[in-house]
């Protein structure tokens, strides 16, 4: 496959895109289910979701109906006037998380919730240190990349030594420096995505909501990734039994529709104009994320994370050739002892599935929340073929 780069000078483009990305020389124009298929008709298994974003699959009649019925009614209204679609939204959602007693903010990608919730957390507290953890991604603006661990994709303008890391899992690290008493939030995955599905264990959630309880200190769970369904329970926190002060989520929200969100503890009391946004909470973004709620919960699709999950996870660890198989729900990890790169490039030009990667060794599957077990046997039975190769 070419790199981007032969491809974009080879068409001799007026204006040239900012070339950020290493592209897969491939063009999806049409998705259906947990298929995708490109320009020559040809099908393509999905196991990575567009990056874990496509959760009720791709072409819902269901989704697809209500954004083009809202379309036709009213795309966009600002939030100076009342937006009922809001609302109703917000019941849906706190009745499918369990968290009916939270208040919701509605924002456009995941960098703003977690911009968001450090901020509402450094006003509450009226401090500005943050504690993060090893590998940790929480977005790429502003207070959400200086929280995250990789210094390459930091930039000086970002760098405010507002965070402090500490390898996940380090209660004591964590309550020393939460007794400095300058903290205003803790800000930790439900699950470690892009840091290579790292799972915090339960124990671990449970004493940090203790000391950050103890120390007055906002606790911010990052369900971007991990959350909507995705592990198989609403939010991957869930299986703690804790409850943090905010919850920040996005990608699988509207399916594709970019849209984010910030759950929002009662203690936060909301001060007019503290916050904002042009486009956030937009009725059709609002349209597709209340479609998505209704197929929640018509096709059981947490349900159906769960077991498909558990299907791939025992499935994947009889393989031979596997170091470690990591994950919850269907947010899985696969640890090789060699760099990756190669098995998916085979997984994608002979297998025709597509999957993500984390650093070099780690293979991560993100389907849609509506994979099935004859897909996911699917993949096994390929995914097999591609490491024996
Ligand atoms: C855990 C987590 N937080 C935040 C983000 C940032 O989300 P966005 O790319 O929508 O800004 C991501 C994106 O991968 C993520 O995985």
């Amino acid at each position: 496959m070419k790199p981007t780069r032969e491809i974009n000078r080879a068409k001799r483009y007026s204006m040239k895109l900012f070339d950020v990305y290493p592209l897969f020389d491939i063009e999806i124009v049409r998705g259906c289910g947990c298929k995708t298929y490109d320009a020559t008709g040809a099908e393509y298994l999905d196991l990575y979701g567009g990056h874990a974003v496509i959760s009720v699959g791709h072409s819902h009649p269901h989704y697809i109906d209500a954004l083009a019925k809202q379309a036709s009614n009213l795309v966009f209204y600002s939030n100076s006037v009342v937006n009922s679609l809001q609302q109703r939204l917000a019941d849906k959602l706190g009745k499918a998380s369990g968290y009916d007693d939270y208040q919701l903010f509605l924002i456009n990608s995941g960098a703003e919730a977690n911009e968001n919730a450090l901020k509402i957390a450094s006003f509450h507290t009226g401090k500005k240190r943050i504690i993060a953890y090893s590998k940790a991604f929480h977005g790429r603006t502003s207070a959400a990349v200086e929280a995250t661990d990789n210094p390459k994709i930091v930039s000086p303008l970002n760098a405010n030594e507002h965070v402090t890391f500490l390898p996940l899992g380090d209660i004591d690290g964590t309550r020393r420096e939460l007794a400095k008493g300058d903290v205003a939030a803790v800000i930790i995955e439900g699950i470690q995505g892009v840091g290579g599905i790292r799972i915090p264990t339960d124990d671990f959630m449970r004493e940090l909501r203790r000391a950050t309880e103890d120390a007055g200190v906002v606790l911010i769970l990052d369900e971007i990734q991990s959350g909507y369904g995705r592990s198989g329970r609403f939010f991957a926190h869930q299986y703690s039994g804790i409850r943090p002060d905010i919850i920040t989520v996005a990608k699988g929200i509207a399916n594709g529709y970019p849209m984010g969100g910030v759950l929002i503890s009662p203690k936060f009391k909301p001060v007019y104009g503290q916050l904002g946004t042009t486009f956030g909470g937009n009725h059709l973004g609002c349209a597709a994320a209340i479609a998505v709620l209704d197929i929640f919960e018509k096709d059981k699709l947490v349900e159906n994370a769960a077991k498909v999950g558990e299907y791939l996870m025992t499935e994947l660890k009889s393989v031979p050739g596997i170091k470690e198989v990591r994950g919850r729900g269907l947010m899985i990890g696969i640890e090789m002892d060699y760099p990756v790169k190669d098995l998916r490039y085979r997984l994608i030009k002979d297998k025709h599935i597509f999957t993500g990667a984390s650093g070099t060794n780690v293979i991560r599957l993100l389907p849609p929340l509506s994979l099935t077990i004859d897909e996911a046997a699917q993949f096994i039975k390929s995914f097999k073929e591609a490491i024996a190769e």
